[in-house]
């Protein structure tokens, strides 16, 4: 059965470029982005794994962390990280899972045999301090994933979490957010003190709460 949104993450202890790792150890009270790719010295792969690279310091403001799997072993991961370096100007900074043995990749169904019967596809989980899973999307092995989403993702969960808003379509950090429905007139008073746009009485718009 699949995972979905809400269920707790499926814990393991597989190898990595860091050595073997304890998932939910690993993980500690951070945000974790784990993702699969489908194989190791392919073209769209190398350039998700330098943009994974590039954004450690945007993870690391929003206590967040990434991790990444495929099938292939870690020597062939370490051999790689070379060529991420040298084609996307970013060293890889984050842990490979190295699931050989598909403990993890058969844990969390990232391989779909309809599409490809032996390699991952590209698979992201959003997971949050308490190891809930908040965030599940599945990509073609086709199509380079857009990792500034996945933040932008990550950020609106937090303010959900923190301020009890949620973010309209097309969202950006800094944009106008919506009071969750679960929050009466009365709370609101309390909570967003600068007022509200009620544009009907189950649309309330707010202005971002973290910001000035
Ligand atoms: C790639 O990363 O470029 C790739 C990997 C597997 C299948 C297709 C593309």
């Amino acid at each position: 059965m699949s995972l979905r949104l809400g269920d707790i993450a499926p814990d393991f202890t597989q190898d990595s470029t860091d050595g073997p790792i304890n998932f939910h150890e690993w993980a500690g009270d951070n945000w974790i982005i784990l993702f699969s790719h489908p194989k190791d010295f392919t073209p769209v792969c190398t350039t998700e794994l330098g943009e994974v690279s590039r954004l450690k310091p945007e993870f690391e403001k929003r206590n967040a962390k990434a991790i990444g799997l495929s099938v292939d072993p870690v020597d062939d991961h370490r051999a790689w990280a070379g060529d991420i370096q040298e084609t996307q100007g970013h060293g890889l900074n984050f842990p490979l899972l190295a699931d050989g043995d598909r403990k993890v990749s058969d844990l969390y169904d990232m391989i779909h045999p309809n599409a490809n019967d032996s390699l991952t596809v590209r698979s992201v989980f959003i997971i949050d301090p308490n190891k809930k899973i908040r965030l599940t999307i599945t990509y073609p092995a086709s199509t380079g994933r857009n990792f500034p989403e996945i933040l932008r993702v990550i950020d609106s969960l937090q303010l959900t979490d923190d301020y009890k808003v949620a973010t309209p379509v097309n969202w950006t950090d800094g944009g106008d957010c919506i009071i969750v429905p679960a929050v009466t007139n009365e709370q609101a008073k309390e909570m967003f003190p600068g007022g509200w746009d009620e544009k009907k009485p189950y649309l309330r718009m707010v202005k971002q709460p973290n910001k000035p």
